[in-house]
């Protein structure tokens, strides 16, 4: 045994990706509606941003956060404008550490209430975060965390106190089903938190950039996050998590109080600025895509495998019948039909296509959905 059993991995070996396009080492090719789990959302290897890497290759690798760097602040330009500064990590789970540690010391409270289903990283604050008990393996957990129910404002309501710092969640709980925040949930939300001085933390590592049809799903919302955290498709599949605080809570990561080696390397800045500006001239085309993306999944509602078809935008849940099992669908997907798709929750085929897809692969996509699917049938 030469790696750790901590991922199932299917008996595949990809050797080349471009675009909406997997390759293994037998010249197979497969289409992607995984985008690596949430990473190419422009598309594997983007031209723009492999030019972009072989110049940055052949400048600067790493640079210390010790001098200052105007790629980082190029990137924290794109992505909060001068509303939000931005702290540069390398994943999405160190993102959510930071945003969890700056409102605490920002507020001067502990607590932070989140979400039972939410999912939220597997380092040891954002595990404690994340509200399932499967992720907690019945450790002792990091302290300081409520967990309310998703879409129920009441049970939030009950568990406010006077220590409380933030509110965190995912506006589609994406590994815990594709659970969708419904709009006056949000709302309401937003205003309890107003009320009671707590700070909102949208965790957007994997609706972000793009995913849910705008850059950043909380647009759709109406709301205005103190902190929001990114990373998954930031660098078009180059390791990289931010966080991005409101200008007046910022001061809170004054010298010293927070730090990383790696952070905002140039290399995976570079890789941001191109993957940012290439999503610039997407997301004109995306609420389109949408439409015809969901047009083409109606295919599926009428499977007496499907029990219900949910997300926001190009980040979509199948949720099976609960006698036909995923992991089985996606491997069947994947050897029989080439075609890349995920899971996650409770028995629900995930879909994360990369957003370049075009309207026949969609097509294409779906119909080799149906075809598995449709060999699945209730007594
Ligand atoms: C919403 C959300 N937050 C955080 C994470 C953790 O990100 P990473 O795996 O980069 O640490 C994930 C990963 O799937 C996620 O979906």
């Amino acid at each position: 045994m030469t790696l750790l059993q901590n991922y199932h991995r299917l008996p595949v070996q990809f050797v080349k990706a471009q675009n909406t396009i997997w390759e293994d080492d037998h010249q197979q090719q497969y289409l992607d509606l995984s985008s690596g789990i949430g990473v190419y959302n422009i598309g594997a290897r983007h031209p723009e941003v492999e030019a972009a890497l072989i110049d940055q290759a052949q400048q600067l690798w790493h640079l210390p956060n010790l001098y200052d760097n105007a790629l980082q602040e190029k990137v924290a330009e794109q992505l909060g404008g001068q509303n939000y500064a931005a702290y540069f990590a390398n994943s999405g789970a160190e993102a959510n550490e930071a945003a969890i540690k700056l409102a605490r010391i920002a507020t001067k409270k502990a607590t932070i209430i989140t979400f039972k289903n939410s999912f939220h990283g597997r380092t040891y604050a954002a595990m404690a975060a994340t509200g399932q008990d499967t992720i907690h393996h019945g450790m002792p957990m990091a302290a300081g965390f409520k967990y309310a129910t998703f879409n129920d404002i009441q049970s939030v309501e009950a568990i406010i106190d006077d220590n409380v710092a933030a509110i965190m969640f995912e506006l589609v709980q994406g590994e815990g089903g594709v659970i969708p925040a419904d709009q006056t949930f949000i709302k309401d939300l937003a205003q309890l938190a107003h009320q009671h001085h707590i700070l909102l933390i949208i965790d957007e590592v994997q609706t972000g950039i793009g995913r849910t049809g705008t850059k950043f799903a909380y647009e759709q919302y109406a709301i205005e996050p103190d902190i929001i955290t990114s990373a998954k498709s930031l660098a078009n599949g180059l390791p990289v998590g931010a966080m991005l605080a409101k200008n007046n809570i910022a001061d809170a990561f004054s010298y010293g109080v927070h730090g990383s080696t790696f952070g905002g390397n140039p290399l995976v800045m570079r890789s941001a600025i191109a993957t940012l500006s290439v999503l610039d001239t997407l997301l004109p085309e995306l609420p389109d895509k949408v439409k015809q993306m969901w047009s083409h999944l109606k295919l599926l509602q009428s499977l007496d495998s499907v029990i219900d078809i949910r997300g926001l935008g190009m980040i979509i849940g199948i949720a099976l019948h609960p006698d036909v099992p995923v992991a089985e669908v996606v491997e069947k997907l994947l050897f029989e039909e080439h075609v890349i798709t995920l899971s996650a929750g409770q028995n629900t085929l995930r879909l994360l296509p990369p957003l370049t897809l075009t309207p026949a692969e969609m097509k294409t996509g779906i119909e080799k959905i149906h075809h598995i699917l449709q060999q699945y049938k209730n007594d």
